[in-house]
């Protein structure tokens, strides 16, 4: 019996990953016996601090480990809030504190509870993609705009101006990735108060704080500048839980309730181990910020050794883990060139056309999260097959 015509993929469900070709291609060399090391990755090559590790058991012994309030445990709420504080010198109420699924599930809850179908969301570019497409399948629409090297990749109040049609919201990332790129703290606020003004929901991604290397580019939170903007943040990335599924986000007063009421509708809690965990991993600092000064090490080699080999045209990442390399001068498509990468030098990056639809293909995305050892044998891989 043939199948019936209804059971495709929703068009809801098409969704492009030219990063997801390339691990496919990545495992097929794997299968014949040849390593690739990966600089595509995302996430720390670490694992959770050992407080949380040893929370979880524990709290598995004493209790059911059942569900908590949508808007997720109290203490956590609690801790979170009381770590702006300490971090920012921001007060924020813990009833402002949800709780959720990465930073991922924040963004959707962002979405869901402040924009309706068709509204548009400005997404400067290059983006994280994972929201491009996500946020598109919840009914918004995505208005990517390019922003410029000489501008870190990060936009101005003159590149929202210049959006035809306008926009109902705008997400920032500092740093962001893939370009590990910051705005100070006066461009922050400068953009918070701008979008308060327009009546712009500002969305500011805050997922890579705690990894950042310079003073002089110091973090700062939105949340610091507009009662409006609403943060969102992650144990994924400085506090080295990516599987873990935590995050959370501080909302403006009248956005309490109605995300509350639409986490408990979609997945009753945020998961309960992971909250656990993710309470002590704050106190963890000493042990998490030597993956910080691991990463800051790492960086410190790709821009001391990438230049000579020919990859020279970036702007310096002061956080997060990734540098964002222009090598149009290399190749003409970036997807090509990290496929000749992966089968000559047996290093894997990702392309830039993920991250960005138009000039993404004259770009390529390193992760320098790994080891120092792994990052120094890519960089020799490289070396080889460049001379
Ligand atoms: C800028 C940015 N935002 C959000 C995410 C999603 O993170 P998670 O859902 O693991 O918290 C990522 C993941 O890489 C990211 O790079």
């Amino acid at each position: 019996m043939s199948r019936h015509p209804n059971f495709h993929p929703s068009r809801r469900g098409a969704v492009p990953s030219i990063a997801e070709k390339l691990h496919q291609h990545a495992m097929e060399i794997e299968a014949t016996g040849q390593d690739i090391i990966s600089l595509q990755v995302g996430q720390p090559s670490t694992g959770a601090p050992l407080g949380s590790l040893e929370a979880v058991l524990a709290a598995g012994e004493s209790s059911t480990l059942g569900y908590t309030g949508a808007a997720g445990n109290e203490d956590l709420r609690e801790r979170i809030a009381r770590q702006y504080d300490e971090l920012y010198g921001v007060y924020v109420d813990p009833e402002n504190v949800i709780i959720s699924f990465g930073a991922s599930g924040a963004m959707i809850l962002a979405v869901l509870s402040c924009f309706d179908v068709g509204q548009r969301i400005g997404i400067p570019a290059p983006f994280y993609y994972g929201y491009h497409y996500a946020l598109e399948t919840l009914g918004v629409e995505c208005v990517l705009f390019e922003t410029s090297m000489e501008n870190g990749f990060q936009p101005t109040i003159a590149d929202i101006e210049a959006i035809e049609g306008g926009i109902d919201g705008l997400i920032v990332a500092s740093p962001g990735n893939p370009t590990g790129s910051m705005l100070s703290p006066e461009e922050l606020k400068n953009l918070a108060l701008y979008c308060e003004k327009a009546g712009i929901r500002f969305i500011s991604d805050e997922i890579y704080h705690g990894i950042v290397f310079d003073d002089e580019t110091p973090q700062s939170t939105a949340c610091a500048f507009s009662k409006e903007a609403i943060v969102v943040n992650s144990f994924s990335k400085y506090y080295s839980m990516a599987g873990w599924r935590l995050g959370w986000m501080v909302v403006p007063d009248y956005l309490r309730e109605p995300i509350t009421d639409l986490a408990h509708n979609l997945y009753l809690c945020p998961p309960t181990p992971a909250q656990v965990g993710a309470l002590h991993a704050i106190d963890c600092r000493e042990e998490l910020d030597q993956h910080v000064v691991r990463y800051r090490r790492n960086r410190d080699l790709i821009l001391a050794r990438l230049p000579q080999l020919g990859f020279d045209r970036f702007t310096t990442p002061h956080g997060a883990f990734y540098l964002y390399c222009h090598v149009e001068h290399l190749s003409k498509d970036s997807v090509a060139f990290c496929m000749e990468m992966m089968d000559k030098a047996h290093v894997l990056v990702a392309p830039g056309s993920d991250f960005c639809p138009k000039a993404g293909k004259h770009f390529i995305r390193l992760s320098y999260a790994g080891s120092t050892e792994s990052i120094e044998a890519a960089i020799d891989r490289i070396a080889r097959w460049r001379s």
